[in-house]
């Protein structure tokens, strides 16, 4: 499996504290079967100041580390982007940490508070799909307002935005609310992929095959499987080639 969100570069956001957990949470979704776990931390402007540059020196570091406690697992980086106007900075100086690329137009994820969805932010949505940019939803069945009214989330699904949930949404880590958006997201065929978003070792480990599991419950065994694997390989693969 390939884990697309996740939080285990140790000290640079509200993920593992520190290297020992860092590996810790690696080896976790080694055991759980993911072969490439794609580092994807916060970059939120004033609270997580993470750029391009810095992300990419982090997963140099622990690749280097996780490689010496005798790990095989593959480390690759993107960020989890905040929505904000900061974003179409970054878009302009070349800077974003793309997740992937999906049908020849790079991929951007991107993160709303959980609170509610900003005023504007279908605007933005369109400035980055005039410049082929898809932007892919972090986890929209966490957010509030989308679980009290499912219909909050359609002008997003539009205007051409994918969606990409949290596998223990579907295992009622987040509440019956989440569950039930997730839910209702996988059978209308709107998910795009699913990941672990782990955070740490307590409350947020790495359960991605589990997820999988419970998808498969509810769209079958090889079209869940298709969402950790075949989907993000080629969404990674066409990044490369970009
Ligand atoms: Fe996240």
């Amino acid at each position: 499996m390939i884990d697309m969100h996740s939080h285990i570069l140790p000290g640079i956001d509200d993920g593992a504290r520190d290297l020992d957990e860092g590996l810790a949470l690696l080896r976790l979704a080694e055991a759980d079967g993911v072969t490439t776990q794609v580092l994807t931390p916060h970059i939120h402007p004033v609270r997580y100041d993470n750029t391009l540059a810095s992300i990419r020196l982090a997963c140099e570091r622990l690749a280097q580390a996780a490689g010496q406690a005798g790990l095989t697992i593959r480390l690759e980086f993107a960020a989890e982007i905040r929505i904000g106007s900061e974003i179409m900075a970054l878009v302009t100086a070349d800077q974003i940490p793309w997740l992937g690329v999906w049908e020849g137009r790079k991929v951007l994820l991107l993160e709303f508070p959980y609170t509610g969805i900003p005023v504007g932010s279908l605007n933005l949505v369109a400035w980055l799909r005039q410049r082929d940019i898809v932007p892919m939803l972090a986890h929209p069945e966490r957010i509030f307002p989308i679980q009290d009214d499912f219909e909050k989330l359609r002008p997003f699904l539009a205007a051409g935005c994918l969606a990409q949930i949290t596998a223990g949404s579907l295992l009622g880590d987040f509440g019956p609310a989440a569950l039930r958006v997730a839910l209702r997201l996988l059978e209308g065929g709107q998910v795009g992929l699913i990941a672990s978003d782990c955070h740490n070792l307590t409350y947020r480990p790495p359960k991605l095959g589990a997820g999988v599991e419970a998808a498969a419950r509810v769209i079958g065994e090889r079209a869940a499987r298709e969402l950790v694997t075949t989907v993000p390989r080629r969404m990674r693969a066409a990044l490369g080639a970009a």
